[in-house]
């Protein structure tokens, strides 16, 4: 991550398209809110872009900007929605079917919502197995369907008149493989998809796209996209920032919130039982292993992460954790997330926390997609390319470079989300020390 003190930022002039491969539940409830919020129906609760703050300097000197006044981010009027989607229901009748939003607010949205409708998707359902649709991409090789989203790229721009384009995957989530040597560099990559590979999936066709357009690139899911060698050096090469993976909204936030706690404290852990029943079509598409797979992967990578059992074998050395996710149709987006989690105290006594959190799982991404699709714009026009570590705070599995584990402790990559932001403005960074206080 290229990060400079005290940049130039280039300001954020004219307007900014975000495109949305996958315009399902939380790309539609994202689109419609952010209508919703531009009307004054509504208020972006969750974002940090629209609704938090920023101390600067110290506590008594009572300087705390709103994020959006400190920063230079696009406008909520400026913005542009596009995408892509293997169905052809437009933004207001596939905010309709994920039945997120009420009928009442749809209704007041109706109009603009109709005019955002999907292009035809890149897709195989090898990657995806319980979906089928019919507003597909033809082409004669992998490389010609990104060919293809090049172009699409091109004439979104041209006919919305957009300065500059970021883009946030909020499609499905694929199948769970591993990098193989096809991803290995952008030579092999660009091989693979001139011969039309097998182990190049679609995801990773948009984001080749976007990034050889000069597009930022966000990844919402768990599957690889663009968390691959192949595709960091492509965004190196381009000095694009890319971002992911997989929003990090409701259990997993639950498990980032509560696990940094129990670590402070030292209380140990003997085991964490987690269980959601889910409705939406994304609970759907996670009903098949293989999809569930690559969920379960970003998941459970979490808590060995935060609670480091090699430092800290007496208490985090043996902990059963296990997660599942069941589909169960009568709940739509309104996921229901149990966790048990055993916990230990002071000579080993066990005692148990149950929590029972019944989210919205739309509702909890859509100002996620917001602050990324902002902040990912921001960190382009602030000349910061490749991956960007200090937006770890938006996802379950933050990308890192080879080598570096991944911070995922909410309240640590909170702190450094925004002393990243006070150090592109040449600001001093904030470390709590607060000795000055004492002098
Ligand atoms: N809602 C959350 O809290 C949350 C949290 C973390 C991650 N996610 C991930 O975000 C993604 C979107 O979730 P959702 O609830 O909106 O799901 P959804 O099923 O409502 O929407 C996904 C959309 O992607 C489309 N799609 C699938 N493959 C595509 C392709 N190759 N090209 C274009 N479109 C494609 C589908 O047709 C569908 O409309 C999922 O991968 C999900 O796992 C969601």
């Amino acid at each position: 991550m290229a990060l400079k003190k005290g940049v130039d930022v280039r300001p954020a002039q004219g307007k900014l398209g975000i495109l949305l491969p996958g315009m399902g539940a939380v790309a539609t409830t994202f689109i419609a809110g952010v209508q919703a919020v531009r009307r004054g129906i509504g208020k972006p609760i969750g974002s940090l872009t629209q609704m938090g703050t920023i101390r600067l300097g110290k506590r008594t000197d009572n300087t705390v900007p709103a994020i959006r006044d400190y920063v230079s981010l696009a406008k909520l009027d400026d913005i542009v929605f596009g995408g892509w989607d293997i169905f052809t229901d437009n933004a207001f009748e596939a905010a309709t079917r994920a039945g997120v939003l009420e009928e009442k607010l749809l209704a007041q949205l109706k109009p603009e919502l109709e005019q955002i409708k999907p292009m035809p998707a890149v897709f195989e359902q090898a990657w995806v197995k319980k979906l089928n649709g019919p507003n597909l991409k033809k082409g004669t090789s992998k490389m010609d369907l990104a060919e293809q989203v090049m172009e699409d790229i091109r004439r979104f721009k041209a006919d919305n008149g957009c300065d500059r384009i970021v883009a946030v995957w909020c499609g499905s989530t694929e199948v769970y493989r591993k990098p193989t040597e096809t991803h290995a560099t952008l030579a092999a990559f660009e091989e693979g998809l001139r011969k039309s590979s097998d182990d190049i999936a679609p995801s990773q066709i948009y984001a080749y796209a976007c990034l050889k357009m000069g597009v930022p690139y966000c990844n919402g899911a768990p599957n690889l996209s663009v968390d691959t060698a192949a595709l960091t050096e492509l965004a190196r090469k381009q000095q694009l920032p890319i971002a992911g993976k997989d929003f990090k909204t409701g259990q997993t936030l639950m498990k980032t919130i509560l696990a940094p706690g129990f670590k402070a404290r030292l209380l140990g852990l003997q085991g964490w039982y987690s269980t959601n029943i889910l409705g939406n079509r994304d609970g759907e598409v996670l009903d098949d292993p293989e999809s569930f797979k690559s969920k379960e992967v970003t998941k459970l990578g979490v808590l060995d992460h935060i609670l480091q059992p090699h430092l800290y074998p007496d208490l985090y050395g043996h902990i059963d954790h296990v997660v599942r996710i069941n589909y169960y149709p009568p709940r739509g987006d309104n996921k229901e997330g149990w966790d048990n989690i055993d916990i230990v105290g002071w000579l080993g006594y066990p005692m148990q926390i149950k929590v029972n959190f019944l989210c919205r799982d739309s509702i909890l991404a859509a100002p996620i997609v917001l602050d990324l699709a902002l902040f990912i714009d921001f960190a382009h026009r602030a000349g910061m390319s490749g991956i960007q570590e200090w937006l770890s705070f938006y996802w379950k599995s933050p990308m890192t470079p080879e080598g570096l584990y991944p911070e995922h402790d909410l309240f640590i990559q909170l702190m450094k989300l925004k002393n990243t932001l006070r150090y592109t403005k040449g600001d001093e960074l904030i470390t709590h020390l607060g000795a000055e206080y004492y002098e």
